[in-house]
């Protein structure tokens, strides 16, 4: 297995798919290497492009926002991404592209090994979790493939779209922190 400095240089000069032709820098993935929780979004957006970083636009904000209400932030979590280069206009990407890329999120999950992993949008979602998962009813549930506990949040995109998403989305957040309490040992610092 490659270790985390080969499998980044890796992913950093990869041309494994057409979004290498129109991305300006791979966003590898952030946080940290011994996580017990993982995010895992859809793919880079411009602000994400720009900087190499997961989630440092809009969206991203309110994901640190909502990751705070669970006293989780980025140096508690790593937080990646289905696709590492930015799809054009920020479509869905396509299966060949989510295809050819799994790969360096596998090795990702391989090496930190988390026992929570939670799919932000339908897109995670449906591949990670089940390819028919709906998001509309099934955010917040729990499931669980090879040790690993799974679940889903609307994509900070769409709740910013859609603001009346954001009370399920709290009920979920409040799910996540309860499941980590449970399974977890130094997600949260000891509380006494
Ligand atoms: N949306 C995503 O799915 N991922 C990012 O990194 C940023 C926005
Ligand atoms: Fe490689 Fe993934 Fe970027 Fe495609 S999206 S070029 S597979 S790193």
């Amino acid at each position: 297995m490659k270790n985390w400095d080969e499998l980044e240089a890796e992913c950093l000069s990869c041309r494994k798919c057409a979004l290498a032709d129109t991305r300006t820098n791979v966003v590898f993935g952030d946080g940290n290497r011994q996580a017990e929780v993982m995010f895992v979004g859809e793919g880079p957006g411009e602000q994400e492009d720009l900087t190499g970083k997961p989630f440092v636009g809009r969206a991203g904000k309110l994901l640190d926002d909502m990751m705070a209400i669970i006293d989780l932030d980025r140096t508690r979590v790593f937080i990646g991404n289905m696709v590492k280069c930015r799809p054009p206009q920020n479509r869905d990407p396509l299966n060949v592209e989510q295809e050819a890329c799994i790969g360096y999120l596998r090795s990702q999950v391989a090496l930190i090994r988390p026992k929570i992993i939670v799919c932000l949008g339908r897109v995670a979602a449906m591949k990670l979790i089940r390819e028919d998962f709906k998001i509309t009813r099934e955010h917040g549930q729990w499931f669980q493939k090879a040790g690993v506990w799974m679940t889903a949040l609307y994509h900070p995109a769409a709740l910013l779209r859609d603001p009346r998403k954001r009370p399920d989305t709290f009920e979920d957040l409040k799910s996540i922190q309860a499941k980590i309490r449970e399974i977890c040992l130094h997600t949260y610092p000891q509380e006494e």
